[in-house]
């Protein structure tokens, strides 16, 4: 198995910073990078990770919603929006940063991302079910935003607890 890299948990302000687009220059960079993240997507499970997460203030994100089966890996450079639709889907999300902890989060059931692959192509997808709802997760990580982002204050912090005294309880045990 590939060398795993280690992922950054909430509050940590790395998952705040202002990332940068990718450029050519940083090929080197994501090339030594990628397997590293699929690694401890993989190993953590999750289907999406997001630069920042591993301390990077870069553009890019990777997914693959199927971890355990056959593994269909996607690497998004630069990606953008460039549609949603009207529809709307609730789903119970979580986070790499935020482990344990689950909330339902409304987005737009439908998008058409255009992004850029490793190999530098650029490639337009239409995406809806659990895509669209994982690849706009790691679009917000790009923005600095969590999905306790989109929920209640009440909500949000009741989780935000939570998950501090899991991590006390973890580092105590
Ligand atoms: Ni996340």
């Amino acid at each position: 198995m590939d060398e795993t890299i280690p992922i950054l948990i909430y509050p940590d302000p790395a998952l705040r910073a202002r990332t940068r687009a990718v450029t050519a220059a940083d090929r080197e960079t994501l090339q030594g990078v990628l397997p590293r993240m699929f690694a401890a997507m993989y190993a953590a499970p999750g289907i999406g990770l997001a630069a920042p997460q591993v301390g990077l203030p870069l553009r890019f994100c990777i997914v693959d919603l199927a971890p355990n089966d056959e593994r269909q890996p996607l690497t998004l450079i630069n990606p953008e929006i460039l549609a949603a639709s009207q529809d709307v889907m609730t789903r119970e999300e979580g986070c790499l940063s935020l482990p344990n902890q689950y909330a339902d989060v409304t987005r737009p059931d439908g998008i058409r991302v255009r992004f850029q692959d490793p190999e530098g192509r650029v490639r337009t997808l239409d995406m809806e079910g659990l895509l669209a709802t994982c690849v706009q997760h790691e679009i917000d990580h790009l923005n600095g935003v969590l999905f306790i982002d989109h929920l209640s204050a009440l909500k949000r912090n009741m989780l935000v607890r939570r998950l501090a005294k899991e991590q006390r309880q973890a580092r105590q045990a």
